[in-house]
């Protein structure tokens, strides 16, 4: 029987409409980029990572993590947390923000953030991942999900057992990005792994980890069978990737060409509705990590680059890129 790849989730109680993805992205998945890729085919987002001791602590940078962008409906939350009392004590706040899901961060690999047990860390000791998850599934009935890597380092290849923990807790969908703390997001991610990750355990599963183009989603998902796909650096720039996969997984192919214009158009939108929320000269040098990423293969784009990391007003620009247009 012919497989089909482009499918709603269901996560216990939720349907997620698509199976695609956009993934938690610390410094750049906040409203303004969500909203971007939603309008754009994501089927499902998610917040930056979000300390749970900050959000103990009432902290209101934290909190403002959390913020939908207008007319968001669905949002996953996600936290990073060393043990199930960080739990107890975030989740009245945690709840407060309505997320649609509750992710446990269970793979950053940045040292801050292990060093107080938490992200990856856990990978190291999965039991504790099954309790913090019963934590939280023993206080709410949203769905709580947990994303994995392959393991700690190449001797410590133990996926199967932490996704198990996690599920004989509660959680209702694993992420798994197969890599180990130590590949850091370099080196082979190893996709027959999330094939391994689907044949062992009852809940849905999604894959992260090189997806950059459409294709890469359509391999992924024919090759290991699992049920929906994470963009994660590949939608960096790229929100188009969303509608480009599902017209590649519903018809079988896909052009996936975009004109330098509509790249720029996005990338000011994108501009405009960051101003919305953190005000312009914020948002104009926040921007410019992104600004990298929406002029990737454009011919002259490093002369671009140049111009755009001046940039401080919305203005300037849409000056640089009426004048690059104009030079076509
Ligand atoms: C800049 C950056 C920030 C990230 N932030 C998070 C995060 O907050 N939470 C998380 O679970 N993973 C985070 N990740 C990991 C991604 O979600 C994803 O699993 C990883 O990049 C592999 O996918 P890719 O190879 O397609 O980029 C981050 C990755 C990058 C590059």
């Amino acid at each position: 029987m012919e497989q089909i790849l482009y499918h709603p989730v269901k996560i216990s109680s939720l349907v997620v409409p698509g199976n695609l993805f956009l993934a938690p992205l610390a410094g750049f998945t906040d409203p303004a980029f969500r909203q971007i890729c939603l309008e754009h085919g994501a089927s499902f987002t998610y917040s930056e990572m979000v300390s749970a001791e900050a959000l103990a602590r009432n902290s209101g940078k934290t909190i403002n993590l959390m913020k939908r962008a207008p007319g968001e409906t669905l949002l996953g939350i996600q936290i990073f947390l060393p043990d199930r009392s960080t739990a107890h004590r975030a989740l009245p706040v945690l709840l407060k923000a309505k997320p649609s899901l509750i992710d446990i961060n269970c793979g950053c690999p940045v040292p801050k953030v292990v060093k107080t047990g938490s992200g990856s860390a856990l990978m190291r000791d999965p039991e504790k991942i099954g309790e913090i998850v019963k934590a939280i599934t023993d206080n709410t009935d949203i769905p709580v999900t947990v994303k994995i890597r392959s393991g700690w380092d190449s001797g410590s290849i133990n996926y199967l057992e932490a996704a198990e923990y996690a599920v004989k807790a509660g959680a209702a969908l694993i992420t798994m990005h197969p890599r180990t703390r130590t590949q850091g997001y370099s080196g082979f991610a190893d996709w027959s792994m999330l094939k391994k990750l689907k044949n062992t355990i009852d809940v849905p599963v999604i894959g992260s980890g090189n997806l950059f183009i459409p294709e890469d989603a359509q391999r992924m998902l024919k090759e290991t069978g699992i049920d929906g796909v994470m963009f994660a650096r590949g939608a960096i720039g790229n929100p188009f990737i969303f509608e480009h996969t599902k017209e590649l997984l519903t018809t079988g192919s896909c052009t996936g060409t975009v004109t330098v214009h509509t790249r720029f158009s996005a990338a000011l939108t994108h501009l405009k509705r960051c101003i919305d929320d953190k005000g312009e000269s914020a948002a104009c040098r926040e921007m410019r990590k992104h600004m990298g990423s929406y002029t990737k293969g454009i011919k002259g784009g490093a002369a671009l680059r140049n111009k755009v990391v001046h940039a401080s007003t919305y203005d300037e620009y849409e000056e640089i890129f009426s004048e690059f247009l104009r030079s076509l």
